[in-house]
């Protein structure tokens, strides 16, 4: 195997040329670009749309096809308006914002705040890191952290504003939240003043109008989740698949906010997809579905093979208006450890209060209690973008190989990429392509394939290195006499001669999504 290294990069560089690389292969552009684009909404090209439904499939098959008591749904985005009265989106789905007067800039105070201890967090690790280089093997990370004078004074600073600024929130206490901006002197970035408005609460739901735009009562919201269409077809779906609790209800589909802080490329979108399952559970017990849905979800994250040091639970400090618990699954971003996913208890609330908007009852019999009642749900969603853009951060890599070279690859799992196998006839003449043809039409019925004839051999690699593809198989001369071809791996970059007729099975096994959900069993 050719030894390679990979560049190190800052994390900024990183996720610039990140973006800039999903734009030059099909992978992302910007939203109406010719026309200077759109903020925070984004368009998938040609192999991200792959790897989008590759993605959606993965969970899919792990939620729905694993899982006998889960079953899947697809319910529209426009929804009756009185939907997100019950659902409290109309009065609570607020974002807090504050402008700064001299910038004219919108912020939203959260994540004003939230960056002020993301800078005192990243103090706290660089004194562990340094620590950690001088100490080497013997140095004790635990002891470190809970006895370094300078790590516990950061520590207790984070507490004491996380412990304010939540009850601040819980409050709904807006003044208290801006003096707490004002009393860590936080800055804006671009005016550099503390010259802030009032703050105050801004709610995230696009509405628009059905029917004739004069009548009020024909205002209608883009959903901003899509769980209330599994909540208001939990009868539909438990009375018509005849399910018994514990069950649940998948369902992939677009969601949309008018997010106010648009940044970090595809993570945070105005339009963008959620993939969610409700689990329907006897009230009691929620607490042991919370927690065995938060593992199994994390292992799910895991099974991508990405390292498990790059995921970690972050549990809420502020819980949503309709849950008794929530944690985040975090993933490290190349700007640093985010919300992946998120898995709530939504306690009985979405549906005990569709009954009493509705007027219609959302109970269920339980025929071993001998009784009625409105269950509980735990809810797992996930952001299918946000996933799309860990699987990016974690594959593309910028690497220097033994003869000096420099290629970029983005290391997707296969059975996620976009095209699994690449055909490549080494001339265009000589009957190879003839030969490169008879492959695709074997593959193709499987697996999606890209078939490239110009340019020298070494460059049509690098290029399907950089798309992505995980095999290249390469017809030459001695393909016509013996029937082989060379299969290619994209990582290691190793070469095989293998027979023509093996192929199928061959790629088959290599990129089999049924040999990755084994490892969820
Ligand atoms: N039904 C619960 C719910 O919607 P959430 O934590 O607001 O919970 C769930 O959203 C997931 O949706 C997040 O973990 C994230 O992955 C994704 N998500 C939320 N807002 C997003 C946005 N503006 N852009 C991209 N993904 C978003």
């Amino acid at each position: 195997m050719s030894t390679t290294t990979t560049k190190k990069l800052s994390s900024e560089e990183l996720f610039k040329n990140i973006i800039s690389h999903a734009k030059e292969y099909g992978y992302v552009f910007q939203s109406s670009e010719i026309y200077d684009g759109l903020s925070a909404v984004y368009d998938y090209g040609q192999q991200g749309v792959e790897l989008k439904k590759n993605l959606r499939d993965y969970w899919w098959r792990a939620m729905v096809q694993l899982n006998e008591n889960i079953v899947g749904i697809d319910t529209a985005i426009f929804m009756h308006p009185t939907i997100w009265k019950a659902s409290g989106h109309v009065d609570a789905f607020n974002d807090p914002l504050v402008d700064n007067k001299d910038s004219k800039k919108r912020y939203r105070a959260d994540v004003l705040i939230e960056d002020y201890l993301a800078k005192i967090e990243a103090k706290i690790e660089k004194e562990v890191s340094k620590s950690r280089e001088r100490f080497g093997e013997t140095f004790d990370e635990a002891l470190f952290r809970s006895t370094n004078p300078r790590v516990l004074e950061n520590q207790k600073k984070i507490d004491e504003i996380n412990d304010r600024f939540k009850a601040a929130l819980n409050a709904n206490d807006l003044v208290d939240v801006k003096q707490i901006i004002l009393d860590l002197e936080i800055v804006c970035p671009i005016s550099g003043t503390r010259n802030w408005t009032d703050v105050r609460q801004f709610n995230l739901m696009f509405s628009t109008q059905v029917g004739s735009v004069s009548e009020e009562a024909n205002t209608i919201y883009l959903r901003p989740e899509t769980a209330q269409g599994i909540f208001v077809n939990f009868l539909n779906v438990q009375k018509t698949g005849r399910m018994k609790i514990p069950f649940g209800i998948a369902q992939t589909g677009k969601a949309f906010r008018n997010e106010i802080v648009a940044r970090q490329f595809i993570f945070r979108m105005r339009e963008f997809e959620q993939m969610e399952m409700q689990y329907f559970v006897k009230p009691g017990t929620e607490m042991e579905w919370y927690h065995l849905w938060k593992e199994k979800r994390l292992n799910w994250h895991h099974s991508l093979g990405f390292g498990t040091d790059k995921y970690r639970f972050h549990d809420h400090l502020k819980l949503a208006h309709y849950a008794n618990a929530a944690a985040d699954i975090e993933f490290e971003f190349p700007f640093g450890f985010k919300e992946l996913e998120g898995i709530h208890s939504r306690t009985d609330f979405d549906l005990s209060s569709h009954e009493k908007f509705s007027g219609k009852k959302l109970q269920y019999f339980d025929s071993e209690e001998n009784k009625n009642y409105v269950p509980y749900v735990v809810e797992t969603s996930v952001g299918l973008d946000r996933l799309f853009l860990s699987v990016l951060s974690q594959a593309y890599a910028e690497e220097i190989l033994e003869d000096g070279s420099t290629r970029v690859v983005m290391r997707i799992p296969a059975f996620l990429a976009p095209y699994k196998v690449a055909v490549l006839p080494l001339m265009r003449k000589d009957g190879l392509p003839e030969k490169g043809r008879e492959i695709m039409d074997i593959l193709k019925l499987e697996h999606l394939c890209i078939y490239e004839e110009k340019d020298a051999i070494g460059k049509r690699y690098r290029r399907m290195d950089a798309i992505g593809v995980p095999y290249c198989i390469t017809i030459d001369h001695q393909s016509l006499e013996d029937n082989t071809v060379t299969l290619r791996d994209r990582d290691t970059m190793e070469q095989e001669r293998v027979n023509i007729d093996q192929l199928e099975k061959i790629i088959d096994d290599k990129v089999s999504l049924k040999k990755q959900l084994k490892k969820l069993m």
